[in-house]
């Protein structure tokens, strides 16, 4: 019998309108251009703007696009996984909700939270329940609105975060294609570096926590850097090792996007060509769980059946890891 590999087979995105370029930053904290462009890579980044609006409503829309675009019938859809470091609310299930209102009445659903590898941990959840053969159709939304949690007089954070959301089908694979490998991490040593230490169940929000801002994103940018550089990079290479591949057998890296200088040090490791490696960080900011989607978005119409693709991603927690998959249509 032929195993059943999970598959990849449409893709769909939402960004808000609103541009934060950093011509804007500039007049909100002490920062330029030139400091941002050569530090982070970054030039602008998409904000939600509408009141009462949160990270549903994105993911709803990246939904939504993919449903269009692939004249799916959202009747057959089994699973949905929103991935997120921001859900609507604490306690009531944003995918419950994003499920509801894209008419996946037959699917149930659930948020995967794991920072900024919520994605890419979300592409192992959905992978497994299609390989076992229990499901045939998983939908999994990577969405954030990173400026709900962002103190835009903190210029460590501001210029980094911008809001999207990306989605992803995937389906069962008798050719072999689809998720090949994972080496996935977590180290909880991380969390004193980059964290919203209040509002969850350790600091209750008060009205002392919200004086003290710590219901925004507190980052030490230097140590996150670190290692996010040595991390990512340790486990492109070690998912290319185990799986006999080299650097020429890569057609794109789909990595995570926080600073365009951890991006070049995991593809500088592993040896690969710039050519190779998807950017959208320009103009997108750190979209934290949005980013590998709409990477795959944006780069669809380049993308060939069989190409092989090294995904990478480095976050809060500390979480990280490394996927190989083989691009399906
Ligand atoms: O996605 C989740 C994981 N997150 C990450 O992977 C983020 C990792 N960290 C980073 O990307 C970088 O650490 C940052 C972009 C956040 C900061 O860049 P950096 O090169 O590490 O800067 P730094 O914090 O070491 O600061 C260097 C200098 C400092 O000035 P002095 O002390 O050398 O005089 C900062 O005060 O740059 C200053 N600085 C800024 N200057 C202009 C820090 N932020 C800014 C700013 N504009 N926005």
């Amino acid at each position: 019998m032929t195993k059943i590999t999970a598959a990849i087979t449409a893709v769909g995105k939402y960004i808000p309108e609103y541009r934060l370029t950093n011509a804007e930053l500039e007049t909100m904290v002490e920062t330029n251009d030139e400091w941002i462009v050569s530090r982070t890579g970054i030039k602008e980044r998409r904000i939600l703007k509408e009141k009462g609006k949160g990270t549903s409503f994105l993911a709803i829309n990246a939904a939504n696009d993919l449903i269009k675009k692939s004249n799916l019938n959202p009747t057959e859809i089994d699973l949905v996984i929103v991935a997120t470091a921001t859900p609507d609310m604490q306690a009531a299930s944003t995918a419950a909700y994003v499920a509801t209102q894209i008419g996946a009445t037959e699917a149930f659903s659930f948020d995967q939270i794991a920072a900024c590898s919520s994605f890419l941990y979300g592409m192992s959840t959905a992978s497994s329940y299609i390989e076992c053969g229990r499901y045939k159709k998983v939908l999994l939304i990577g969405a954030d609105m990173n400026s709900s949690m962002i103190d835009y007089k903190d210029r460590a954070t501001c210029i980094i975060f911008g809001d999207g959301a990306g989605a992803v089908l995937f389906e069962p694979n008798n050719e072999g294609l689809g998720l090949q490998d994972e080496y996935l991490r977590s180290d909880g040593v991380g969390r004193e570096f980059l964290q919203v230490s209040a509002g969850g169940s350790m600091l209750p929000a008060t009205a002392e926590t919200i004086a003290n801002k710590q219901h925004f994103v507190y980052q030490d940018g230097k140590t996150v850097f670190k290692y996010a550089v040595s991390n990512m990079a340790d486990v492109s290479e070690k998912i290319l090792e185990r799986n006999n591949l080299t650097n020429d057998d890569i057609q794109w890296l789909a990595a995570h996007q926080a600073n365009k200088r951890i991006i070049d040090a995991t593809a500088r490791r592993i040896k690969l060509d710039p050519s190779k490696v998807m950017m959208n960080i320009e103009m997108l900011g750190n979209t934290t769980s949005a980013t590998l989607p709409l990477l795959l978005n944006d780069y669809e119409s380049q993308l060939k059946k069989g190409d092989k693709i090294i995904f990478a991603a480095f976050g809060g927690g500390f979480t990280w890891g490394s996927i190989y998959l083989k691009w399906a249509y």
